[in-house]
């Protein structure tokens, strides 16, 4: 049990605030629950008139909600005034993660906030050649950015979500009791849960010692592992198919962007692919893991995420 921060405030014997933008969304509102658990101040930033009902959740809980125009650097400064570090879970293409990012980088160095942590939260993109990954191409662009700001900054890299396997992911097919894949069963691939990934990073906002990348994976499997954790959680025998060589994923993800309308949807179904051709490729795999560093996080392994999918569905 969690009572006090690592950190204190900056006056030394008050809770450390905590900024926190996207705090209404999947992996921001766990990160505020985990931050609020270890005893910290969290103020979480909203955009004008969100009704969500994770606005009023994050208030119940014991966030202090403060509405903010995320497009006026001089209203995020006054909103990021005394914390000690400000944590984005913000979610976008490049308006959100390297615009908005921006203005919320200049705010808390404006305001003299000593640490960063941006929305980064994936496979190691520092790996990987520009240009393979849309997404994680705004990050390496946000976070050239971030290096060159005077503030100390952390990324966390904890692979893929561990939940889309049960469903955004088409590798654990459930229906058919196969594992599709491409290229190597033996590739090792990292998945950490969203809620680990969350009490990390409120973890981290709470240490004022960390380093520039952090890198964690709730569980490290290859596909023959993914195949064994499906049929342990299912009860029932899994088999492995696989497509074909990267070769004709890369074809894949042409077709499909070829043949999809040009969109703003954040998760298009070859933004998905592009994450999984890279995960088997094995270059953005993460080489050494800091999970030990809060000895207290139980790292959630794949079977117990597979197994509750089974629970839903039996539900
Ligand atoms: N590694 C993985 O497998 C994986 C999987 C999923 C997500 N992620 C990453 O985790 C992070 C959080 O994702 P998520 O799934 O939690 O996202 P989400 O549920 O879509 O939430 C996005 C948050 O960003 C806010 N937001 C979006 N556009 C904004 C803007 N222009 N101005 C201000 N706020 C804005 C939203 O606020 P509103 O309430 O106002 O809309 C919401 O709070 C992202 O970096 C994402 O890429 C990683």
């Amino acid at each position: 049990m969690l009572t006090a921060p690592l950190t204190t405030g900056r006056s030394g014997n008050t809770p450390a605030t905590i900024v926190l933008a996207g705090a209404t969304g999947d992996l921001g509102y766990r990160i505020a629950q985990a931050l609020l658990t270890r005893g910290a101040t969290v103020r979480a930033l909203v955009r004008p008139g969100n009704t969500k009902p994770a606005v009023t959740a994050l208030r119940d809980l014991g966030a202090e909600i403060i509405e903010v125009d995320f497009n006026s650097v001089a209203a995020l400064t006054k909103a990021c005034a005394g914390a000690t570090c400000v944590v984005s879970a913000l979610s976008g293409l490049r308006d959100v993660i390297v615009d908005t990012q921006k203005r919320l980088l200049d705010a808390a160095v404006a305001a003299e906030v000593p640490r960063f942590i941006p929305s980064d939260y994936s496979i190691d993109y520092t790996r990987l050649p520009s240009g393979s990954n849309r997404n994680l191409d705004l990050r390496r662009e946000f976070n050239q950015r971030l290096d060159q700001a005077p503030i100390q900054a952390t990324s966390i890299l904890n692979g893929m979500f561990t939940d889309l396997l049960t469903g955004q992911a088409p590798v654990v097919l459930f229906g058919l009791k196969r594992v599709l894949y491409y290229g190597s069963a033996d590739q090792p691939l990292d998945f950490t849960t969203t809620a680990n990934t969350a009490e990390y990073t409120a973890a981290v906002a709470l240490d004022p010692t960390t380093p520039r990348y952090l890198r964690v994976a709730g569980e490290v499997a290859t596909v023959r592992g993914l195949q064994k954790a499906a049929s342990e959680a299912t009860g029932e025998p899994f088999g492995l198919l696989r497509v074909g060589g990267l070769w004709v994923l890369g074809t894949l993800i042409k077709v499909t962007k070829t043949l999809m309308p040009a969109s703003d949807d954040v998760f298009p179904p070859w933004q998905g692919m592009q994450y999984l051709h890279n995960m088997f490729t094995g270059l953005p795999k993460l080489t050494s893991l800091d999970n030990g560093r809060y000895p207290e996080i139980r790292w959630t392994p794949v079977h117990e995420v597979l197994a509750t999918r089974r629970l839903e569905h039996t539900a």
